[in-house]
This record gives structure tokens, C-alpha cells and sequence, in this order.
């Protein structure tokens, strides 16, 4: 019953340089689908041409925001394809579905799928260091009601797009704005889930933020505006004195798998690690003393994003020079060589889906 068919496309595209395009652009020829009803649970699996989707205009993902996603992404090593920790993904899928009361998936089922999905798109796999196939599922309510309920039936897709870098600049400091006037999520909501709401909270503090001449927001906790949380499209982590902190997971900030991967590494390297509480105020100290020595963000998209300016209440930090710092550069040739096969994978982080 839960065996994944596979519809083939009638026409493929022309696959684009991928050098030229930029992040979530482009978009392969299949995507996986399948379907929650009450009666019958997660049902017909399948790959089917990648489409646009039909939904009811009083769809309750439009209207009331039930919905979650992930972001993973598989790399060409050679003549094989393989993904970065993709039952981590998942799993924290998983956890996204819990908080927003979505049933869960059969991790099994799913990870099948996309393998599978992968086997037949892997001629999208980038072979080039830096560049990857995104891999984006997603699972939205699919009711046409318009009251306010958890939804009766579900709807999960993966689609998946050739990638660059993340930012258009590449690996270089990115400008960040400590942001004490809007909230991005507070403890007992949603912050800890991948769902569209805390991207929706962030995107006029994004704006204004442009506006002043910064990449991205950092975000404060929603509180005090006063401990460190986020930044919205990757977890940030600073090296103070030596040692790496970055916030706890405290149920507002998203458990970035990137995070995971730079804290057990760090602490392999022999670095002290410490997962805490971290106030702008000891930002701002550390800066005036000359121990914040670095600070860079880390997420699925970004991979490893040295910030070079931190502005907070009008006045800019310049970190380490506006240069990207040495830890950051050693972290993010170490994960980027796990990912395109130059370093030896000794965690089993990747697993290999596919052989071109
Ligand atoms: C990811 O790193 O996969 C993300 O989800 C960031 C994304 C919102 C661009």
C-alpha cells in the first residue's frame, strides 16, 4: 500500500547554470506527493511531474498558517550523490509536525521517497564545490474551511532546486541588525518549529533592515529583548575568549542541524563549547574588551556565514575586521568537505542515495 509510484514527466527542462541563478530559482522535473485524510492516514506516495499545486481559495494553510517544512541538501562526491544528515531532517520534520499539530509522517516511508526522488533527478545534482540540489518538503493543511481548527487533511510534498550560495555575495561577512523592536518568536510558541509564521514575523524587520544597509536581523528574545536567539535563516554562534557560544534551545529558536554538526565538531577540535543564555549586553562587553573574537551564523542554506558587522541601537561592531575569522573558515571548509567528499566522513553525517 505504501509502495511509491512514479508518474514520469512527458517533457524535461533544460537544466540552467546553476553559477547564474541564485537560491530557490529553479526547480527539478518530478516532486514526491502524498496524502493525509482522516479515514486513511499518510496515503498514496508518489513521484509525479513537478507541477503547480490546486488548492481551495478558503484553504486553511492560507488563511490560519498550519504548516511546516525543512530544508536538507544532497551533493555530488564523484560519481555518487549524497545527503547531509537526512534523518535529522526528518526527524525534526517530525517535531515541526508535533508543534503545529500535524500528524506524523512515517520517517521510513519518507526517506525512501526521497531517495528515490533523488535516483531519478540526480543529473540536477550540482557537481560543483559550493553548489547543491536543495531539497524543500513541505506539509500544509489542506482543508477548504474557513474555521479556525487543526486540519483534517494534509498534504506533503519535496520538491527540490539546484542551488548556489545562499547569499549572493557567497562566503563573505554578512552585515547584521540586532533587532530590538520586533519579535521573532517567544518561549511556549512557535519559534522552535520550521513553519511559515515565524518567517511571516520576520520579513519587515528584514526590510527595514535592508533598508539600513544590513543583510539580516538578529533577533532578541521576545521578553526582555535582551538574550540572543536567532537570526531567522541560520542559528548564530560566537567565539568569545576561545570559546564557542551560542544560544540554548530553548524552545524559540530552531534546532539547527548545522548547529548540531558545528557544536560536536568544535568540541572534537578541542574547543570549549557552551550551549547558554547569551545577552547583546555580553556581545557588546566582549566587543569592548577585545574578546569577541568571532561571529557567524550556521544553517542548511548558508552553511557557515562569517558576520563581519553586527549593528545594534545604531552603533556598528566590526568583527575581527570585517574578515572572515579563522574558526569559521576552518569550520566551513571542514563541513563543505564532508558535503562535496573532500574530507572523510567520520561521523557518517552523508549518506549516499545515488551513483551518477
Ligand atoms: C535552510 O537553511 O534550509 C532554511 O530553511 C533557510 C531558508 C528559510 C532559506
Amino acid at each position: 500500500m505504501n509502495e511509491v509510484n512514479f508518474v514520469q514527466a512527458s517533457n524535461l527542462k533544460e537544466k540552467p547554470d546553476v553559477s547564474k541563478i541564485g537560491f530557490g530559482t529553479h526547480f527539478t522535473d518530478h516532486m514526491f506527493e502524498m496524502t493525509y485524510t482522516e479515514d486513511k492516514g499518510w496515503h498514496n506516495p508518489q513521484i509525479i511531474p513537478f507541477s503547480d499545486i490546486t488548492i481551495s481559495p478558503a484553504n486553511a494553510t492560507i488563511h490560519y498558517g498550519q504548516a511546516i517544512f525543512e530544508g536538507m541538501k544532497a551533493f555530488r562526491q564523484g560519481d555518487k550523490v549524497v545527503i547531509f544528515r537526512p534523518l535529522d531532517h526528518l526527524n525534526r520534520l517530525n517535531n515541526s509536525a508535533r508543534i503545529l499539530d500535524i500528524p506524523q509522517v512515517d520517517v521510513e516511508l519518507v526517506h525512501t521517497a526521497l531517495k528515490k526522488l533523488i535516483e531519478i533527478e540526480k543529473a540536477w545534482v550540482p557537481a560543483q564545490r559550493g553548489q547543491s540540489l536543495y531539497i524543500r518538503p513541505f506539509i500544509y493543511a489542506d482543508d477548504g474551511f474557513l474555521g479556525v481548527s487543526v486540519g483534517k487533511s494534509y498534504k506533503l510534498y519535496i520538491i527540490l532546486s539546484p542551488v548556489a550560495a545562499y547569499y549572493s555575495h557567497g562566503f563573505s561577512p554578512v552585515k547584521i541588525m540586532v533587532e530590538d523592536t520586533y519579535v521573532r518568536a517567544t518561549q511556549g510558541g512557535l519559534g522552535e518549529a520550521k513553519t511559515p509564521a515565524n518567517y511571516a514575523a520576520s520579513l519587515h524587520a528584514g526590510l527595514v533592515a535592508h533598508k539600513k544597509g544590513y543583510d539580516q536581523t538578529l533577533w532578541l528574545d521576545g521578553v526582555e529583548r535582551k538574550y540572543i536567539e536567532e537570526v531567522g535563516s541560520m542559528n548564530i554562534l560566537f567565539k568569545i575568549n576561545g570559546e564557542i557560544v551560542t544560544p540554548e534551545l530553548d524552545g524559540s529558536i530552531l534546532s539547527g542541524i548545522t548547529r548540531r554538526t558545528v557544536l560536536q565538531v568544535a568540541k572534537e577540535w578541542g574547543y570549549p563549547v557552551s550551549e547558554r543564555r547569551i545577552s547583546i549586553d555580553e556581545v557588546k562587553d566582549a566587543y569592548k574588551n577585545g574578546t569577541l573574537e568571532e561571529v557567524f551564523g550556521s544553517g542548511t542554506a548558508a552553511v557557515i556565514s562569517p558576520v563581519g558587522v553586527l549593528g545594534y541601537k545604531g552603533e556598528d561592531m566590526v568583527i575581527n575586521d570585517g574578515k572572515i575569522g579563522p574558526f569559521a573558515q576552518k569550520m566551513f571548509d571542514y563541513v563543505t568537505g564532508v558535503q562535496c567528499g573532500a574530507e572523510k566522513d567520520i561521523h557518517n553525517f552523508t549518506e549516499v542515495v545515488a551513483e551518477v
